[in-house]
């Protein structure tokens, strides 16, 4: 969507995966804290959102949404500005049915959806200094053509307060799973490709709830087409130091978002961060690579099975590759330098996770332990004349 926003994956924080609608404004204030004092904010994590749950049940005498009077007391226009006093922008959610998900799902009280409040909602929203609207289809009926309809009146209400505003859809929460049958790009910055995340790596189900983070990357990868500046297929909100993965499995689920450029939302408390989740979510390299100006998704350069390569082109003319070992034994995953559109004989490799360079005359490969990414920045050489057009524009292939 070309509204001046996301020209590369959003990155922050939202409070979904870990506290549900266990949310109040200290909560938040907090999170916000923590995003500064931790570097994550300096290395680019902005939106801190606010999911499901922060609303009163009822609108006001005018039909205006309120903040909920217990949990956040000050409103949300004090919440948005104590997020702009700290650097941070002001993300949060809504349903563009009568309810939102908890309203349907999580016994949470009234039917505040935005339906038939679109421009209200949106001027509402933009005067509380809101910079990213989450948008949560959660009914199990309508078409897709109803969801574009319904989704796009947002995307111009939005557009009509004149503020710059990320919109950040759910399509999926429609049993029929409508995300990956279209290319959201005409309608939002942002669409979910499955649906919810869970903290586990397998949940051996590529459309029903909960999905693995394995299970969502072969969903998503496929989709790798529709990523442009201002358009990212978004793949969930992260697990990462949630608990419920090895580390290398985390290593491997932050590596292959910021590979499918998809947004970096972190959904862990950042309050209590262990080293070894820090050193994931704040790794500089693999950020530059998510965050590189072509907003290109990586696309699959090959795929047994067991051991995927992917590619992502970047801006500089250097090439990141993932050598991806979905199997649960170490293996050996490679490919070339051909094979990911590069001529010469003499190129370097930079590991992303260590950030140490060892030089290759061709050959890209690693030995890769069970459920592990290793994810190397490659340059050197030149683009290959024949790949120049297929680079672009291929959602397999060549990237
Ligand atoms: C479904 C979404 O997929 C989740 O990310 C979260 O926003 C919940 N709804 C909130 O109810």
């Amino acid at each position: 969507l070309d509204n001046g926003v996301a020209r590369t994956p959003p990155m922050g924080w939202n409070s979904w995966n870990t506290f549900g609608c266990n949310i109040n404004e200290g909560l938040i204030r907090g999170m916000a804290d923590a995003m500064v004092s931790s570097g994550m904010r300096d290395l680019g994590y902005q939106y801190v959102v606010v999911d499901d749950c922060w609303f009163n049940p009822n609108r006001d005498s005018a039909g205006n949404l309120q903040g909920d009077p217990t949990r956040f007391p000050s409103g949300m226009k004090a919440l948005g500005d104590y997020l702009h006093g700290k650097g941070l922008k002001f993300g949060i959610y809504q349903g563009p049915l009568d309810k939102t998900c908890a309203q349907y799902f999580n016994s949470y009280p009234g039917a505040t959806g935005s339906l038939g409040h679109e421009a209200q909602d949106a001027r509402q929203f933009a005067a509380w200094g809101v910079d990213y609207l989450k948008y949560d289809w959660c009914s199990p009926t309508g078409t897709i053509n109803d969801q574009v309809a319904t989704f796009a009146k947002m995307r111009d209400a939005l557009a009509a307060t004149g503020r710059p505003i990320v919109y950040s859809i759910n399509p999926n929460s429609i049993h029929a799973k409508t995300g990956p049958q279209r290319n959201w790009g005409d309608v939002a910055n942002m669409w979910r490709t499955t649906e919810d995340i869970s903290d586990a790596w397998d949940t051996g189900q590529t459309n029903g709830y909960p999905m693995g983070v394995k299970n969502i990357v072969d969903v998503t990868v496929p989709l790798a087409g529709y990523a442009r500046p201002g358009g990212f297929n978004d793949p969930d909100m992260m697990e990462v130091g949630r608990g419920g993965m090895t580390d290398t499995e985390q290593r491997s689920h932050f590596a292959l978002w910021a590979m499918m450029a998809s947004p970096l939302i972190a959904g862990n408390d950042l309050r209590s961060m262990s080293t070894a989740t820090q050193t994931i979510l704040k790794n500089p390299r693999l950020i530059a690579i998510n965050q590189d100006t072509l907003g290109l998704q990586a696309n699959q350069i090959s795929y047994d099975g067991t051991r995927r390569v992917l590619a992502k082109r970047l801006a500089n003319g250097d090439v990141a590759v993932a050598l991806f070992n979905q199997g649960s034994a170490a293996t050996t995953v490679s490919t070339t330098a051909a094979a990911i559109g590069r001529s010469g004989s003499a190129f370097t490799l930079q590991d992303a996770w260590t950030g140490g360079t060892t030089t290759t005359s061709g050959t890209i490969s690693a030995t890769v332990p069970g459920h592990g990414t290793v994810v190397y920045r490659v340059s050197g050489g030149t683009t290959s004349p024949s790949t120049t057009t297929t680079l672009v524009s291929a959602s397999s292939g060549r990237c």
